[in-house]
C-alpha cells in the first residue's frame, strides 16, 4: 500500500469506528520539539542522561539527577501540542474516542484538550516526597533550578529531595494508570498507535490486548515495529497524517 492509500484506509477506519483508543509514544511529540529516545537524534544518544534516569541514580545524587534532566523538563514545559495531539482531543470531543494511553511524561495530550489520559510512565508535572508522600507541583521547582536559584527541590515538611512522578528505570508502573490502560485496550474496536517503537515492556504489551479483544489497529510510525503485520501501517510523519485526518473529519 502507498502512504496515500494507507492514510485513506486509516481515516476510513477512524470514520467507521465509535470506540477508539489511542496509544502514544515519544514520536507524537517530536514535532513539538521534544526528542524521542531511539531515533538518531533521540535522548538515548546521551549516555549521561540514560545513566541519570534511574531510581538508584536519583537516590545517590538528586542534584546530579536534576542537573542532567532540567533541560528536558524545561523544553517540555515550553512545548505546544502537535496536530496529532489535537486529532485525539477532537475525536474524544466528537464522542468517538474513549481514552488515550500514553508512554509520554510531557502532558501534551491534556494541553491539547484530551480529558481521559492514562500516563503509564507517569508525568513530569507533579512530584512526591519519598518520605511523607506529600504531593508537589514541580513547575516552580524546575523554574528555580533553571535560573540557578535551586539545586534540589526539598519537601517543605521533611526536607528530603522530592522525586518527579516519572517512572525511572528500576521502578514499577503506576497501578491505576496501568489498570485504566488495560481497560482502554479491552474496550476499543479500533486502536490508534502513534509514534512508538513498541520495544519497551510492559507498555508494549498493551496493543496485543486490544488485538486479542478483536480490535483493528492503525499504526503511524516512521520506523518499522513488531506489530506492523497486525495493523494498517502509515509510514509517514504524524503531522502529515493528523492534518489529513483532521481535514477529513471536519
Ligand atoms: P522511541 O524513541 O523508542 O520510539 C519513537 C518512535 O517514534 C520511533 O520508532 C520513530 O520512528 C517514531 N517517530 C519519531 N518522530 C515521528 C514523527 N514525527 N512521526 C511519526 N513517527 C515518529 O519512543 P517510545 O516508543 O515512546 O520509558 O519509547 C518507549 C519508552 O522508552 C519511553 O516511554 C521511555 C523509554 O525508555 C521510560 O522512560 C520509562
Amino acid at each position: 500500500m502507498s502512504t496515500l492509500e494507507s492514510t485513506q484506509e486509516a481515516i476510513r477506519l477512524i470514520q467507521a469506528s465509535g470506540r477508539i483508543s489511542a496509544f502514544s509514544g515519544a514520536g507524537i511529540s517530536t514535532e513539538a520539539g521534544i526528542p524521542d529516545f531511539r531515533s538518531p537524534s533521540g535522548m538515548w544518544q546521551d549516555p549521561d542522561l540514560v545513566e541519570q534516569l534511574s531510581l538508584s541514580a536519583f537516590r545517590d545524587s538528586p542534584e546530579q539527577f536534576y542537573r542532567a534532566s532540567i533541560g528536558l523538563f524545561r523544553t517540555i514545559a515550553r512545548a505546544e501540542p502537535t496536530p496529532a495531539h489535537r486529532l485525539l482531543a477532537r475525536l474524544e470531543e466528537a464522542g468517538k474516542l474513549d481514552a488515550v494511553v500514553t508512554q509520554n511524561i510531557d502532558g501534551l495530550h491534556q494541553k491539547a484538550g484530551s480529558r481521559k489520559v492514562f500516563e503509564v510512565h507517569g508525568t513530569y508535572r507533579t512530584g512526591h516526597c519519598p518520605q511523607c508522600g506529600g504531593a508537589f507541583d514541580m513547575d516552580p521547582f524546575y523554574r528555580a533550578i533553571e535560573s540557578g536559584r535551586l539545586k534540589v527541590p526539598l519537601c517543605s515538611r521533611c526536607r528530603v529531595p522530592v522525586k518527579p512522578d516519572i517512572v525511572l528505570f528500576e521502578e514499577l508502573l503506576p497501578e491505576d494508570a496501568w489498570k485504566g490502560a488495560v481497560g482502554a485496550m479491552e474496550q476499543c474496536d479500533l486502536l490508534l498507535v502513534l509514534g512508538s517503537s513498541l520495544v519497551v515492556y510492559p507498555a508494549a504489551e498493551l496493543p496485543s490486548i486490544a488485538l486479542a479483544s478483536g480490535a483493528r489497529m492503525v499504526l503511524v510510525n516512521l520506523d518499522p515495529t513488531v506489530y506492523d503485520r497486525s495493523a494498517v501501517v502509515v509510514r509517514d510523519r504524524l503531522g502529515n497524517f493528523a492534518e489529513a485526518a483532521l481535514a477529513a473529519l471536519r
